[in-house]
Formats: structure tokens, sequence, C-alpha cells
């Protein structure tokens, strides 16, 4: 008689996105009925990412959460900055403009990189991360910043920021930071290139000077932002 196997439960993986109705929990009753009782749902560390340690550093999601383009991005952009001789907190800046895009979340990314760093950083490079966003979408023939080609095939040639953005644009301009911002655009835009390969600790000593490390780790310090690096440790739990 053949020894009787117990069926693998299967492990469901939370959407990260809510939808803005409840659509999506409608729809998870019913899924959850086809399931059926053997289904379990995803929390905890998920076996398809990378563990991270209990303690995680800032390069602990360079090397376990943040996407290789995003890497090498960010990477590119601070050794650019280091290069031209910017200061180091504006070479962190450069190294952190883009983390939210890494694993959190792609929209208004200056915003989420902004809070996400504020508990650690200098409110300079916070605000400098923020800003450069809208920075971003305005020329500045002062320092030879030029709307990027790349904005007009994403968005189209006739695109027009919305109303929050112009503004934020406009204060900043006359903001005593405004150069700090515009300097993370001007090592962003170059910052492209497939081939470079640059290793994450050349900027441990940047990080160990101007980066206040929480000693319960990043997402357990009871930061007001702790939440939003946990959902980045486990950005596949149901609840
Ligand atoms: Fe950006
Ligand atoms: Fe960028």
């Amino acid at each position: 008689m053949a020894a009787q196997t117990t069926p693998p439960k299967r492990l469901i993986l939370a959407q990260p996105i809510a939808t803005p109705d409840d659509r999506e929990c409608l729809g998870e009753r019913a899924v959850l009925r086809q399931l059926g009782p053997d289904a379990v749902m995803m929390i905890g560390d998920n076996p398809a990412l990378a563990k991270m340690p209990n303690r995680p550093t800032l390069l602990d999601f360079f090397r376990h959460r943040f996407g290789k383009i995003t890497c090498n991005h960010l990477l590119q952009s601070a050794t650019l900055a280091r290069k031209a001789g910017q200061n180091e907190k504006l070479v962190l800046a450069c190294l952190l403009h883009d983390i939210a895009n890494g694993v959190l979340i792609r929209a208004d990314h200056g915003y989420w990189g902004a809070q996400l760093i504020a508990p650690y950083v200098d409110e300079e490079i916070s605000w400098a991360v923020q800003h450069h966003q809208a920075l971003r979408f305005f020329p500045d023939p002062a320092v030879n910043y030029d709307y990027p080609a790349a904005y007009v095939k994403f968005f189209g040639p006739d695109y027009v920021v919305p109303d929050y953005l112009q503004k934020a644009y406009d204060a900043a301009r006359r903001h005593r930071w405004y150069m700090s911002a515009r300097t993370i655009t001007l090592y962003d835009l170059y910052a492209f290139e497939d081939d470079v390969d640059i290793a994450f600790e050349e900027f441990e000593d940047v990080i160990g000077r101007h980066f206040r490390q929480p000693e319960e780790g990043l997402g357990f310090d009871n930061s007001p932002v702790a939440h939003m690096w946990r959902t980045m440790i486990w950005p596949n739990n149901f609840l």
C-alpha cells in the first residue's frame, strides 16, 4: 500500500498595492472560498526573497532588497557627485534619492524617499530628496540642466506637471537649499550606464558619517517610518 503524503499547503502572496475601492476585498473573499481550507497566507519571511538580518542596516537594503537597476542608478549617481567634488551630504543625497523606487513605491517617489530617510539624515538631505522629484521637470540653464529627453518619451511632448509639483518647484526655487535638490538632478540625469560595477562598500564611510543608523535596525526602532522599512523587509505580508 502506497504511503499517504500530505499535499503541501498553498502559499498565497498578498498584493502590496490596494485598489481605491473595496473590489479587492470582495475579490479576496471569492478567492479564499476557491482556495479551500489548505491555503495559508504569506506572513513573515518570504522564501522567494533573501532573508534580512534581524537588525538591518541601510546597506542590507541595498544588498537584499533594492533591485539591480535601482542600485546601479544610485551608486552611479553618488559616484558622479563624489567625483565632481560635491560635499558628503550631497553625495549621500544622490545615493538615497530614488530608494522609494527600489522596493516600496514609484508614485511620488521623492516624497516617499524623503520620508523614509528623514529620521536618520540632516534635514537638508531629506528636503533635497523630496524636491528632486519636482525639479526634474524644470530646466535650469544656469547649471546646464535641460528637461530630460527621457521624460518626453515617457510622458509625451505635451505633458504638463500637476499643480502640486509646480508649486513645489516654485517654493524650492526660492529656498536656501534649492541647489542641494538641483544637484541631485544634475547627477541623476546621466546615471543610467549599464556596464559600470560599483561596490556598495565604497559608500560605507559616507553612510557611517551622515546616516544615523538605528541600533535596533531599520524597521525596528519605533520611528514614525519604521513600518515603511518593515514593508520593504516583508513586502508580501498578507496583513
Ligand atoms: Fe528620482
Ligand atoms: Fe534618479
